[in-house]
């Protein structure tokens, strides 16, 4: 039965002509969205609404609170240790989940870590757990909490009790062109993330073109709304921006990025992988409480690699959530997909850009992600990159290598691919991957100074 506590139409109203909503009002078109009282055309209509006219941080807070509890909160508290998670915004080649939470969790901070799919031209880390033959994301809450307790650890996805009114927004959101727009953003990553009964969170915003928001001054705003959420809901939160302006590592696709995870697991790692996953792993571990420093976080974090916990971490949770640990073990025993072919430098420079964009559909083409949301993913497709920004190549040079079970998607990814990378005679600067910190104190530039422990 519809509740007609308020006039929807008249909220539209004041919301598309520049007005505030009340707490009150937010809660009440939230919670009647999500059961199904209140239609998608009106829903639609507000979050256009929103999306052209904003929210102030009242109406953003307001909005993560009625949609974080439209379903369960958990409650770890009984769980020892201070739980921490961490969001990344989504980019091209970012497996750092699946590197970090073992690092975190072999350092002794318990990683709750609740993951989302594929989106667009990005991957998700549950797609890329799932290439592991027999892992499952699936757990119930009860067995969530079991598997954390014995392992510091869990990798599940959003179930149908974790802020249900998120899963329905973000679907009407996807096809009402209102994804881009701050405060739905932030207010969905955040009522997820909070919902996992997490004490302490740390966020990876991403600009630059692999990432969604490609303008580094709004990655700013959503670092900073994200990090105002968390603080209002008592948890500590940090955010680093960073920068997304090619593919993070060498390889991208579901199963190729387990691979290169397992190898920095290893202590092999491409350097702008290692940089950032020693940043927030640090970072996480100092929210944890185990390290008095992000410095000495980060110390911390490299001692698991050197003595092989961190390694054995993913071992441990492969099994427990019923993966094939064979593969862990010898990554080279993984089927590979059925076709490779290479694409090619088409004269002698230097490689001055990568449109990560470009990279990321290459690899959706080859079948690493979806077009359409029930579409499987191939596990085994994907690129592997030889050439990054600064690399010299000589005409005719393999700059990457594609990767895909349907042979017929070769041309269409190498076009991509072709648009993607330019050669010119010289590279021209590099940008720093880290470029700002946001805490409860605002946004502050990043200082490499202040780490040393990053080299
Ligand atoms: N990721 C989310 O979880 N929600 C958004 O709105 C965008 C990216």
């Amino acid at each position: 039965m519809p509740n007609n506590k308020f006039n929807v139409v008249s909220l539209i109203r004041r919301k598309r002509d520049g007005g505030n909503l009340s707490k009150t009002e937010i809660q009440y078109l939230i919670d009647e969205y999500t059961k199904d009282a209140l239609p998608d055309y009106q829903m639609s209509a507000f979050l256009m609404a929103v999306f052209l006219k904003g929210m102030n941080d009242e109406e953003a807070s307001a909005i993560a609170y009625a949609m974080l509890h439209s379903g369960k909160v958990m409650d770890l508290s009984e769980i020892n240790g201070v739980k921490v998670d961490k969001h990344s915004t989504g980019g091209v080649g970012d497996k750092l989940s699946l590197i970090l939470a073992p690092i975190v969790a072999a350092a002794g901070v318990p990683v709750p870590m609740i993951s989302g799919r594929g989106l667009g031209h990005t991957g998700g880390t549950l797609d890329k757990l799932e290439s592991i033959p027999g892992f499952d994301v699936n757990l119930d809450l009860t067995r969530y909490v079991e598997v954390i307790k014995k392992h510091n650890l869990v990798f599940i996805g959003q179930t149908e009790d974790i802020a249900p009114a998120d899963k329905r927004l973000y679907a009407l959101r996807d096809v009402t062109a209102t994804v881009e727009c701050i405060p739905l953003i932030a207010s969905s990553i955040m009522s997820k993330k909070l919902a996992e009964g997490i004490d302490a969170l740390v966020l990876d915003v991403k600009h630059g073109s692999g990432a969604f928001i490609k303008d580094p001054e709004e990655a700013k705003l959503l670092a900073r709304r994200l990090v105002d959420i968390g603080s209002e809901f008592k948890k500590d939160t940090v955010a680093y921006l960073t920068n997304m302006d090619q593919p993070l590592g060498y390889k991208i696709g579901n199963w190729l990025e387990v691979e290169e995870s397992i190898f920095c697991l290893q202590d092999e790692w491409p350097d702008d992988v290692r940089e950032i996953t020693l940043l927030l792993s640090g970072s996480m571990i100092q929210q944890g409480g185990r390290a008095e420093t992000l410095d000495d976080g980060i110390e911390m974090a490299k001692a698991t690699i050197q003595n092989g916990s961190a390694l054995k971490k993913l071992r441990d949770i492969v099994i427990e959530q019923g993966g094939d640990v064979a593969v862990i073990e010898d990554p080279g025993s993984y089927k590979p997909a059925a076709h490779q072919t290479d694409f090619t430098a088409a004269k002698d420079g230097v490689v001055s850009a990568i449109d990560a964009y470009q990279v990321g559909m290459a690899s959706l083409e080859l079948g690493a992600g979806r077009k359409e949301k029930t579409q499987p993913v191939d596990p085994a497709a994907g690129i592997v990159l030889r050439k990054k920004i600064g690399d010299k190549v000589k005409q005719g040079e393999t700059i990457a290598v594609l990767h895909t079970n349907k042979e017929a998607q070769f041309d269409v990814a190498l076009e991509l691919l072709e648009k993607a990378y330019v050669v010119e005679d010289k590279a021209g600067a590099s940008r720093p991957l880290i470029t700002h910190v946001v805490d409860a104190g605002g946004i502050h530039d990043f200082d490499y100074s202040r780490v040393p422990a990053l080299k």
